[in-house]
């Protein structure tokens, strides 16, 4: 059951006594709450484009059956849900629906809990960002489709960024869902052919104008960082950790990245781990960031999967890339406390899987 207030009065109270020099009002405080439904399994995915349906004769999202198999808890949906790419609303309506076409997308809503953010094209253009004129009319398009309650916080302002905590202490994950997307500065591509080794045209940007999150975002992030909670989880549309392949990710936007890392540190956020998509292939990235072991586990390629992109540069990843079609998936084993990240193909074999004990994630 969905209940917004009673969790934003708790934050507030949290917060004001944690903290007293950042006191937050109540309109900051934009969590959902479910006390009760202790998680185990949070499955994620992205790039899941509906046109492939068709052509496939349905097989192309049988990724969706096979989370429900799993049976997880939620599942995230991590952006590039459908392949928008338009400023027509009706055109852009229309691709939502082909979605809800879909058996397999309908079977997973209504066994799964499905938490939504937005990558660049459900977003409305590739590579987008806070120049798309309409961010507005697009955010409304997204919160109808996935249901969002007419109270719901992201409703009432600018960009889709949110969280969802889940159990009670001892027991509790939030899922912080970021928009690298409303907010978002946009960055000048290199000109020319793409440098030896990468597959985009993207390289780090010493602007520390520029902003990914934009800073009713950044304020909102650290009020969510101090929400006590026992494992946490950032959803972020695009990488955080891998940055060598030219690809759109945080590394793109280093002082950001910086930011991000620093606000770990400032709070002492153990247990906590990243999943990303975007990319079109699955990898798990692991960075000290100064005494902590910041991970991101990638899937990407519900539908659309590149082993060009896969095998391209990533000094941060552990063991292998995979260019199957996959889902994402972290386990939380609350008795032996450990997580289990990975990710699997549409038949669920896993196609990589990390082990990482809770004595591990925290700041040394
Ligand atoms: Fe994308």
């Amino acid at each position: 059951m969905k209940n917004y207030k009673p969790f934003s009065i708790l934050l507030s109270c949290l917060i004001f006594f944690s903290c007293s020099s950042s006191q937050a009002s109540k309109s900051e405080a934009t969590s959902e709450f479910h006390e009760d439904k202790v998680i185990t399994k949070i499955a994620f995915g992205s790039c899941s484009n509906p046109r492939a349906y068709k052509r496939s004769k349905g097989q192309s999202h049988a990724l969706f059956n096979t989370v429900v198999d799993k049976q997880a808890d939620v599942f995230v949906f991590l952006g590039d849900n459908i392949y928008g790419d338009t400023e027509d609303m009706l055109v852009f309506k229309k691709k939502y629906q082909a979605l809800e076409d879909i058996k397999s997308f309908r079977h997973m809503r209504d066994n799964t809990q499905i938490i939504a953010t937005w990558d660049d094209h459900d977003f409305g253009v590739n590579d987008g960002g806070n120049t798309y004129p309409k961010r507005k009319e697009s955010q409304q398009l997204f919160l109808d489709f996935f249901k969002d309650p007419a109270d719901s916080p992201r409703r009432q302002r600018p960009g889709i960024y949110t969280s969802y905590t889940f159990g009670k202490l001892g027991q509790r994950c939030q899922i912080i869902v970021l928009d690298t997307r409303y907010f978002r500065d946009m960055l000048p591509r290199a000109k020319g052919p793409k440098k030896e080794g990468t597959v985009g045209w993207y390289e780090p940007t010493k602007d520390t104008s520029k902003t990914l999150l934009g800073d009713a975002q950044w304020k909102w992030l650290e009020q969510e960082l101090q929400v006590p909670a026992d494992v946490r989880i950032i959803a972020s549309s695009i990488q955080m950790l891998s940055y060598e392949k030219g690809m759109e990710n945080w590394g793109n936007v280093p002082h950001e990245q910086k930011r991000f890392f620093d606000l770990l540190k400032k709070y002492n956020c153990q247990n906590t781990v990243a999943i990303s998509g975007d990319v079109h292939f699955s990898e798990l990235s692991k960075k000290d960031i100064g005494g902590y072991p910041f991970y991101d586990m990638t899937s990407s390629g519900i539908t659309n999967t590149s082993k060009n992109w896969a095998v391209a540069p990533n000094s941060f990843r552990i063991g292998k890339p995979s260019w199957e079609r996959n889902a994402g998936m972290v386990e939380i084993d609350w008795s032996k406390k450990s997580l289990r990240v990975g990710s699997f193909d549409i038949n669920g074999k896993p196609l990589i899987q990390h082990t990482i004990p809770f004595e591990e994630l925290t700041f040394k």
